[in-house]
């Protein structure tokens, strides 16, 4: 059975509500969903927005299904609680791809996923050679080979689980950037070079960390690539959902809050970097990682 992340199962196409600053939380295991969040506000300038780290559990990749699904729901449980938001966004494949129906089972509240573009990666590709980068974890989804089968059945999909690239793209953040060697160690395996000459041309960062360091990666590429991020197709699934609000206003002037579950790298670097994405205010909500 497929089951619609991006669409939200039992949701219309009508706005959920006309009034105006809707509260929007965005959510992931750490800084990725930022990139996230940028398209977002751009989209609903007017709304509040609240920002949720899971920073205590970082790196999802790293935790096993049935840690994950238990982990997100215990979270986002004391987050809805706290914000009481219109619309929740899972800023992250590595829940998205797992964790949705199992939220929307438990909270009334609408949820938006963010699931691999391998759609759009299928559509754009002229070499038939992608890449889907991403955590481990969604690599290993059936949910990430359902979509593969349905859109890129006429590909050479390339499935790269990258261990370390999240992390680099948290100390990017952090103003600790990791070097150039070993960024782009980890990025090789996405360049493929089939016997016949043609080369992979697409790459899907199916991770929300890695548009963190988009710049640095195109820059590392061994050929240029179309890099796919599903940032816009979120924001505009946001803006289908509330509806667009009173477009080019600038809000209520409150920016966004940023909330973290554990908070212990909030340096001086990363919080100048959280400010320039905005984020004008930062919270800790304890929540210690227990795991069996
Ligand atoms: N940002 C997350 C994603 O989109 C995951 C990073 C992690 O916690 O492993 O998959």
């Amino acid at each position: 059975m497929r089951i619609d992340l991006m669409a939200g199962a039992g949701l219309s196409l009508a706005p959920l509500r006309a009034a105006p600053d809707p509260t929007i939380l965005l959510f992931d295991s750490g800084l990725g969903g930022l990139t996230v969040l940028d398209a977002v506000r751009r989209a609903r300038p007017d709304a509040r927005y609240v920002y949720a780290a899971d920073d205590a559990a970082f790196p999802y990749g790293r935790l096993s299904e049935a840690e994950l699904v238990a982990r997100v729901l215990a979270v986002m449980e004391q987050f809805i609680a706290s914000h009481r938001p219109d619309l929740v966004v899972i800023a992250c494949n590595t829940a998205s791809t797992l964790v949705l129906p199992a939220l929307r089972q438990r909270f009334t509240t609408p949820f938006v996923g963010v699931v691999p573009p391998i759609k759009p990666a299928a559509a754009t590709t002229r070499s038939g050679l992608i890449t889907l980068l991403a955590t481990p974890g969604t690599v290993a989804r059936s949910y990430t080979r359902d979509l593969i089968a349905t859109y890129a059945a006429s590909c050479a999909v390339t499935l790269v689980g990258s261990r370390h690239l999240a992390t680099y793209a948290e100390a990017e953040m952090a103003g600790s950037p990791i070097d150039d060697a070993t960024l782009a160690a980890e990025i090789a395996p996405c360049f493929v070079r089939a016997e016949d000459g043609r080369l992979t041309d697409v790459v899907c960062l199916s991770c929300t960390h890695y548009p963190l360091l988009l710049p640095r990666l195109r820059a590392l590429a061994p050929w240029p690539v179309s890099w796919i991020d599903p940032a816009p197709a979120i924001a505009r699934r946001v803006l289908q959902l509330l509806g667009p609000g009173q477009r080019g206003e600038a809000g209520d002037g409150s920016g966004v809050l940023a909330s973290f579950t554990a908070g212990s790298s909030l340096t001086a670097p990363l919080r100048d970097s959280l400010t320039l994405r905005g984020v004008n205010e930062v919270t800790v909500e304890a929540m210690p990682l227990r795991m069996q």
